[in-house]
């Protein structure tokens, strides 16, 4: 059942987050960045347990991106032992609740602990079907283009044949549509490499609300304006009546 003030029929299928202002949330607090992350995880189990509820099938979260490893060494392995702590800590509950988890991201650089609990959150709820939360990590928009460019090579697609069709199967979310909703947190206004073959007609919601800080009111509001929106995908706009003869 949806909680949400939004009608059932204006809720996206599928909502992608910029999870970001961690380390902003902390330094308020005069505490150290990765109390920011920590919560953050918090945050996150929140909101996928409200888009849920809201009826929302795909939730795709940015948690760590191709350029964070420029990140000082003791963040970067801050937030490499925080998979490890929040897959033992939450990954039976949300397995419980119907949630299919799956990483999207280049996995070979990330250690094998790491890319073992990642695979041990798959396939534990590889069986789910209430939302699909996707991870992004070691992810970029950039880099998921170029992989899928080089396995499309490598299966043998002619460049003839290589059309944009062809291409989205070859991309790591190929098993969902599109983004509906795109809503970065944290202030910034810009994309950081995030998706960028599949925003292309997401609508966008910037919010300065720090992720740590993101919870049902703030999904909320992004959700209202969501709502609010009209999509032409490059028609005209709705309600508009189009002119015969008019060239
Ligand atoms: C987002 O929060 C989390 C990651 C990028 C891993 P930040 O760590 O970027 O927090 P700010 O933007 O510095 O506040
Ligand atoms: C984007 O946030 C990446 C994640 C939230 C994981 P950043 O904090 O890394 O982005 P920039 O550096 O402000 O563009
Ligand atoms: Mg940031």
């Amino acid at each position: 059942m949806s909680s949400s003030a939004v009608n059932g029929a204006d809720i996206p299928r599928h909502v992608a987050i910029v999870m970001d202002g961690n380390g902003r949330w902390a330094k308020k607090r005069f505490m150290p960045r990765f109390f920011g992350h920590k919560q953050g995880v918090d945050a996150l189990v929140r909101t996928v347990q409200a888009c849920a509820d809201r009826g929302i099938e795909y939730l795709t979260v940015f948690a760590f991106s191709s350029e964070n490893w420029k990140r000082p060494t003791e963040e970067v392995s801050g937030l490499m032992g925080l998979v490890l702590v929040a897959v033992s800590k939450y990954l039976t509950k949300l397995a419980k609740e119907g949630v299919r988890i799956r990483i999207v991201g280049d996995r070979d650089a990330v250690s094998d602990k790491v890319r073992e609990a990642w695979n041990q959150a798959e396939s534990a709820t590889a069986h789910n079907t209430r939302i699909t939360l996707s991870v992004a990590f070691n992810y970029g928009g950039r880099w998921d283009v170029v992989q899928a460019c080089r396995q499309a090579m490598r299966a043998g697609v002619a460049p003839e044949a290589l059309d944009e069709t062809t291409l989205s199967r070859f991309m790591a979310m190929s098993y969902a549509p599109d983004p509906d909703l795109f809503i970065r947190t944290g202030g910034e206004v810009r994309v950081s490499n995030f998706l960028l073959w599949q925003v292309a007609y997401s609508e966008f919601v910037f919010t300065d609300c720090l992720w740590p800080d993101f919870g049902e009111a703030e999904l909320d509001s992004a959700l209202r304006s969501f709502a609010a929106r009209d999509r032409r995908f490059g028609a005209v706009p709705t309600g508009q009546p189009v002119a015969e003869n008019s060239i």
